[in-house]
């Protein structure tokens, strides 16, 4: 899917697209930099939109590994189902829904979750729901990346990984954004 589908497609539901540009290549490198694509398994995917961290993800997979992605946008799932790799599922459901849909693909648990949700946008509840099950679905030292354009959920995402959530920040994209790196105990 094109820059302009995209920009399309968010235009017409921007607040749960949360922006009108995909992120650029930068900063797709530092969310993606502490994975190691050699022993990954299972690694979860929350609002892949248009694709571009997904396909970043399928290229440095292993062949053994699996990536499980969670869309809520028609056009945007559509389009992810186009993907022809037998390691992606792609999941039409709330990323809310994490712990019952690994299990039904026969995970216990994710080693990486990798999110582009726009949290603020997100009802509260939802939110938190989401936070919990993604806590509680990763490995012992499993990792959750998360972007943001502001740091409205440094503190939450402190609260969820008991401190364990390192700060970076990526100046080339548009907008610019923050890069959460937490880490369960
Ligand atoms: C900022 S866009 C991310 C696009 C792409 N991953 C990127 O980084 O360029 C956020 C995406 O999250 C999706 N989304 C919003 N709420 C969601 C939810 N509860 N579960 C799964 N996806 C959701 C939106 O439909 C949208 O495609």
């Amino acid at each position: 899917m094109n820059k302009i589908i995209f920009l399309k497609e968010s235009l017409k539901s921007l607040k749960t697209s949360g922006t009108l540009f995909p992120s650029s290549k930068f900063l797709v490198s530092k969310l993606l930099k502490e994975i190691n694509f050699e022993t990954a398994k299972l690694i979860v995917e929350f609002g892949p939109g248009n694709g571009k961290i997904t396909h970043d993800i399928l290229n440095r997979l292993h062949p053994d590994g699996k990536l499980i992605i969670f869309e809520i946008n028609d056009s945007f799932y559509n389009e992810l189902l186009k993907i022809n790799d037998s390691r992606l599922i792609v999941v039409k459901q709330s990323a809310s829904t994490v712990l019952e849909v690994i299990n039904t693909n026969n995970f216990e648990t994710v080693d990486y979750i990798v999110s582009s949700l726009p949290l603020t946008n997100i009802p509260k509840p939802i939110t938190k729901s989401i936070l919990a099950n993604s806590y509680k679905c990763l490995k012992s030292k499993g990792y959750f990346f998360q972007y943001q354009y502001s740091l409205t959920y440094y503190s939450a995402l402190k609260a969820t990984f008991k401190g364990k959530v390192s700060l970076g920040f990526e100046s080339l994209n548009l907008p610019p954004a923050f890069i959460y790196t937490c880490q369960k105990d």
